[in-house]
């Protein structure tokens, strides 16, 4: 029995030994390999990105907006607080994200562009869920990440987890710190995003 008990727990081990020469030769094949930061203040990559979102305004300027509402806000909302905390209202976006505060200039790429959708999550306040890709698609970066969270628009700053990633982010993992740049209007505001990865594949 005992010698049963080791030839089977050898075999496991010559076995194990296979598989992980198997993911070294894959890793060795992509020439990346995994990084996992040891603590919050190292990250094995991190940028800062500002991403701009222009509402469409319904008047005049369709040229420029690259976000809009696609619902509008719930009867509760109204109903609730006349002066509006768009409860239930969903914003659809491709909005241009640049690396310092500025809109890109006409027929400039921007760094990166946002994809997805943020909707007016309380009804007692202002506040939004977010859920995007940021696709790069420059000279630097080819890639994506993927972001999602609570924007507690109240709160000077807010987390976004960057839940994984693509190409040049390939299974990336980290935190986006979000703060508001600027509001003007109802219809443009700016955010500034310090996106710290803490799993990257290099
Ligand atoms: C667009 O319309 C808004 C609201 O009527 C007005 O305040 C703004 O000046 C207009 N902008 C342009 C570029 O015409
Ligand atoms: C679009 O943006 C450009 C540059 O900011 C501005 O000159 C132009 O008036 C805008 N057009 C509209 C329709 O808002
Ligand atoms: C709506 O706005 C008015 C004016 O700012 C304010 O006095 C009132 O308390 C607000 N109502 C609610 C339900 O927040
Ligand atoms: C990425 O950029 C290349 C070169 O400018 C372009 O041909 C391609 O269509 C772009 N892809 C996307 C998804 O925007």
């Amino acid at each position: 029995m005992q010698g049963l008990a080791l030839t089977s727990s050898s075999s496991k081990i010559v076995l194990a030994m296979f598989l992980l020469g198997l993911a070294a030769g894959a890793a060795a094949a992509d020439g990346r390999r995994r990084h996992v930061s040891r603590s919050p203040d190292e990250p094995c990559k991190k940028m800062t990105l500002y991403y701009h979102d222009i509402l469409y305004n319904g008047v005049n300027n369709s040229a420029n907006a690259t976000a809009a509402p696609a619902t509008k806000p719930t009867a509760l909302s109204t109903v609730f607080n006349p002066n509006g905390t768009y409860f239930g209202m969903l914003v659809v976006f491709d909005d241009p994200v640049t690396e310092d505060r500025a809109l890109p200039v006409a027929g400039e790429e921007p760094a990166a562009r946002a994809q997805g959708f943020y909707f007016y999550n309380m009804k007692e306040t202002t506040s939004a869920w977010f859920a995007f890709t940021l696709v790069f698609n420059s000279t630097e970066s080819k890639g994506t990440l993927n972001l999602m969270g609570a924007d507690l628009m109240d709160e000077k700053t807010r987390d976004f987890s960057v839940v994984g990633g693509t190409g040049d982010f390939f299974m990336a993992r980290g935190v986006a710190t979000i703060r508001t740049d600027v509001i003007e209007g109802f219809y443009y505001f700016r955010l500034q995003m310090d996106i710290k990865l803490y799993e990257c594949y290099v």
